[in-house]
């Protein structure tokens, strides 16, 4: 996720850029840059870190005149956050400069193609496509520049681009990744969302996918996908600053849970390419695959889970044993770990320091490393043999979501890559997962939709001081990571308790009333599980269950049932967790708890 502003008008266009940016801070903020035409020519600036780099360096905005230009600020996924990945980036003649949100998903294919031609790239990113094909297909019509160089597109884009030629003109197009326009007096402007906008513009646009729009200080016409010019509605806006923010939720939690279809499609959509599985950063041979002994993952928190959730789909689809170790328990073991084991790193930060003290000590013993981390460039990415990156964008809830729904995500990818290659699946057998992964964001979404019974199933369970969460096999994994979500932001003590074992300890502790948060989804298990939700149901347990819709049996043992779609068990819990994340904030809601930034918690531990 990055953020995008432009600006048309008969003020300098810097300073505002600049202010747009800092709104638009939240949404990624290790490098950023403006770009300014005046008078037919664009001026570049760009820097690496902080927003506040890019305002010293350009005075704020005074040492750059013009008035018309674009800026960007980003959350890196192609290319390190270095100054010259930041955007915007130029052409090679210097006449159009452009910004984008989104990924590229056949940027490689276009890379290729536009280097055979000649066009030098000066980045890592896939976005340096974009303006090289601008450049390559202008002819004297700005718009139609750009709309055949969008056609050749394959992923989701917000884009603004300048073209030198065209002074005061912007051309904006939009695919799956957000863009509003602005309409200001004598001025016009764009944005990743409405923060940006609200301090100079109530009245906007908002750009349907396919569309295109060029603005100018006086106009703004929308096109669309066939270039017809469209009337669009205006719409008002009536969000505080803060709730904008917020993409108009009121936690940073919970915009990140309802983000999590699209993040989870980001994290697969670029690595499934016609129907076959593309891992950028692993490349392993069925021959190295083949010597691997054994898979370690190591994570904490919620990673953790995320690999405790991973170990059942990789022993089934690759064979291979999995050991989901604790790194702070890890790095003071004396692990069995040589060159034949592949140590797993999960992390949303890339940072955790019992993370990356665990990975060093296997390092040293020989394993080699996958990372499976967020921020790019972060020091367990830089450590690893291998780096897949998720591709979340930043996660400012200290409660990770979509964090530990796309490190599954990648896992999926990974094991199912892996398993193919080591010649456990027949080509249909690898079609269908690969058709099953490519659902997952809809599945998620479905979750979502189901989950409206949430807020009053909170209102009834919030004031307890303890709840149980069990579950077998996968559901036990995902009941683990469910009783995290609930203990860190809602403050109610919560165990999470695999549903064979309740009857060696945990029983004893059910009397009349304590809720039993019971995941019956896993179709292999969940008769056993309805069973143990009998057991503590004859001691008075108020029993919710989670289960698969169509799921008849249920409704007789539960007191409350939250459905979920049926979805493939092997990625099941990155479907499952939906409606517990959404349990606890709303649990957390009702009992007024400080929901994105609980007591005693950070987001990144970078101590031990
Ligand atoms: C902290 C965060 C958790 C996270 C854990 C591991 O405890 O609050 O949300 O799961 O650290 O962080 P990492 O960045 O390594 O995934």
């Amino acid at each position: 996720m990055c953020g995008i502003v432009g600006f048309t008008g008969k003020q300098n266009a810097a300073p505002i850029l600049l202010e747009g940016l800092k709104k638009l801070e939240y949404r990624g903020y290790d490098s950023a840059g403006i770009a300014v035409e005046n008078s037919g020519v664009i001026t570049l600036s760009k820097v690496s870190g902080r927003i506040a780099n890019l305002c010293e360096k350009t005075d704020n905005g005074n040492n750059i005149p013009g008035y018309s230009g674009i800026g960007h600020t980003r959350w890196a996924t192609h290319g390190a956050p270095t100054d010259a990945n930041a955007h915007p980036h130029m052409s090679c003649d210097g006449r159009f400069s452009v910004v984008h949100n989104g990924i590229i998903e056949n940027y490689m294919a276009l890379r290729e193609e536009l280097h055979a031609k000649g066009y030098a790239f000066k980045s890592e990113t896939d976005t340096e496509v974009i303006v090289h094909l601008v450049e390559m297909y202008y002819s004297g019509d700005f718009r139609e520049a750009v709309m055949k160089a969008v056609s050749r597109l394959e992923g989701s884009y917000a884009l603004g681009v300048l073209c030198s030629e065209c002074p005061g003109k912007i051309i904006v197009a939009r695919e799956a990744s957000p863009l509003i326009l602005g309409i200001g007096v004598g001025e016009n402007y764009f944005s990743s969302d409405v923060t940006a906008l609200v301090a100079h513009t109530r009245n906007v646009l908002y750009l349907d996918d396919g569309e295109f729009a060029e603005l100018t200080s006086e106009s703004i016409t929308v096109y669309d996908c066939t270039g017809a010019a469209i009337q669009k509605p205006i719409n008002r806006i009536t969000w505080s600053v803060e709730a904008a923010e917020k993409g108009g939720y009121e936690h940073f939690m919970l915009k990140e849970i309802m983000e999590q279809p699209r993040a989870v499609k980001a994290a697969l959509a670029a690595r499934m390419q016609e129907n076959q599985i593309v891992l950028d950063g692993f490349d392993l041979s069925a021959k190295q695959l083949s010597r691997i002994r054994k898979i370690v993952i190591t994570a904490c928190g919620s990673a953790y889970y995320a690999g405790c959730a991973a170990k059942y789909t990789i022993e089934k689809l690759c064979k291979i044993p999995v050991d989901v170790q604790l790194a702070s328990e890890l790095r003071y073991a004396d692990p069995q770990i040589d060159r034949r084991t592949l140590l797993i790193v999960l992390s949303q930060s890339g940072e955790t320091a019992d993370t990356i003290a665990a990975m060093k000590e296997c390092k040293r013993r020989g394993a080699q490393t996958l990372a499976i981390v967020n921020v790019v460039g972060s020091t367990i990415a830089k450590l690893a043999d291998h780096t897949l990156y998720t591709w979340a964008g930043p996660e400012i809830a200290v409660a990770t979501t979509k964090g530990y729904t796309t490190q599954l995500s990648v896992l999926y990818l990974f094991c199912v890559s892996a398993a193919k290659t080591m010649g456990y699946l027949s080509d249909e057998d690898y079609q269908t997962l690969v058709d099953h992964l490519r659902e997952l964001p809809k599945k998620i979404q479905q979750a979502l939709d189901m989950c409206a019974a949430i807020p009053q199933l909170a209102a009834k369970y919030h004031s307890n001081h303890s709840m149980f969460f069990i579950g077998r096999n996968t559901d036990y994994a995902v009941a683990l990571e469910g009783a995290l979500k609930m203990k860190e932001i809602s403050y109610i003590h919560a165990e999470a308790y695999a549903a064979g074992e309740l009857k060696h300890g945990t029983i004893a502790l059910i009397d009349e009333g304590q809720p039993v948060i019971a995941l019956c989804c896993n179709r292999d298990v969940a008769e056993k599980t309805m069973n143990n939700i009998v057991e503590v149901k004859a001691r008075g347990a108020q029993v919710l269950a989670l289960s698969l819709s169509g799921n008849r049996a249920i409704s007789a043992h539960a007191d409350d049932i939250i459905h979920i779609p049926p979805v493939d068990p092997l990625f099941q819990a990155a479907v499952e967790i939906v409606p517990l994340q959404m349990l606890a904030y709303y649990v957390a809601k009702e009992n007024g708890c400080d929901i994105d930034k609980p007591k005693n918690l950070a987001k990144s531990v970078t101590v031990e």
